[in-house]
């Protein structure tokens, strides 16, 4: 069925990659450039980016890059966030560290990133996390505005609960299309609390940021002995790396887990695309589960 608010639906890549640490790569806008350019070339047209990262700067620097390559734009999924406010020298209207799902926040905040990104429309809007203070029909005005102005064509949620979704969604017209949480072989708690089932029942998908758990994968201080040997013996079973065992397992979830990648060197983000070539078995993924939890399944 159509829906007036996404006849076509939205289609991502099988992987996205996340800009939160772009503000520390050092990057030219050239090299950037050449970064998005080669990513495109791995598969990942999908980009993630939250007003807030780098201290409210990273938006402007990809912005930055694609005021260089302009037709770079049509070629991506453009994602960002917005919902958290962080004081920092570059907005001193703000005072506190919390959150504001408020009407004009949302818009103010899409307004601001569209501004730096250098975009007149985003292609997905996630609230970054829910607020105890969230009044859903507040976030429907801004969403009902950003859509109709043509400003943003699709929304979805961050770290929400099954029912923080859910309520969201029973004040919304236009259906949300993503929740955005934490998922790796090191952080397994969304599959066991309801929200992966949610995501499959409804048709959202799910994207896994820090499917590295922010590099402590690769860490022999960051993780345990038996998951850190599960995760080689595969790699060394399928003639792999342990960064593409990794994503394999993530993409094996029947919901269809999208993982928001998080490296700033290119070799990084063409090995884990290529774990797209990788399946493991149901044996293999549950060696990987229970390495994690350090416990038989009962
Ligand atoms: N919605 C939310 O609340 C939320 C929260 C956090 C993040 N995110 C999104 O998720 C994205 C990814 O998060 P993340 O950066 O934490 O992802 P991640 O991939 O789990 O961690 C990235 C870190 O791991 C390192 N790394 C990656 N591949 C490696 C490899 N093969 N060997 C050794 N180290 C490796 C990277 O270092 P190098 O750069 O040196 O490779 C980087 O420091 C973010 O960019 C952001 O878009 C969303």
């Amino acid at each position: 069925m159509t829906h007036p608010y996404h006849p076509l639906g939205f289609t991502g890549s099988r992987l996205a990659q996340g800009y939160w640490r772009l503000a520390e790569w050092g990057m030219t806008d050239q090299e950037l450039v050449r970064f998005i350019e080669q990513s495109i070339e791995a598969g990942i047209t999908t980009v993630d980016h939250a007003d807030i990262y780098g201290d409210y700067q990273c938006e402007s620097l990809f912005g930055k890059a694609l005021a260089l390559k302009p037709s770079l734009r049509d070629q991506l999924q453009i994602i960002t966030k917005c919902g958290i406010t962080l004081p920092s020298q570059h907005r001193p209207e703000i005072n506190c560290h919390r959150y504001d799902h408020s009407t004009q926040h949302i818009i103010d905040s899409v307004d601001a990133s569209l501004k730096s990104l250098n975009v007149d429309s985003l292609d997905m809007l996630l609230l970054h996390r829910p607020s105890p203070l969230m009044d859903a029909d507040h976030v429907f005005e801004a969403f009902e505005h950003l859509y109709t102005v043509g400003k943003v064509q699709h929304f979805g949620a961050s770290n929400f609960t099954p029912q923080q979704f859910d309520l969201l969604q029973s004040r919304l017209d236009m259906p949300l299309m993503v929740n955005q949480v934490e998922l790796s072989p090191l952080q397994l708690k969304h599959f066991e609390d309801g929200t992966l089932e949610h995501a499959q029942q409804h048709a959202i998908t799910p994207m896994a940021w820090s499917p590295f758990a922010g590099g402590d994968l690769f860490r022999l201080e960051g993780i345990n002995p038996t998951l850190h040997k599960a995760l080689t013996d595969l790699a060394e079973a399928h003639g792999a790396s342990l960064d593409q065992i990794a994503i394999a397992w993530l993409l094996r979830h029947p919901s269809g887990i999208v993982p928001v990648l998080g490296s700033g060197r290119i070799e990084r983000v063409q090995s884990a695309c290529a774990a797209q070539n990788i399946h493991l078995n149901d044996d293999e993924w549950f060696k990987v589960w229970i390495a994690s939890t350090g416990h038989p399944v009962p």
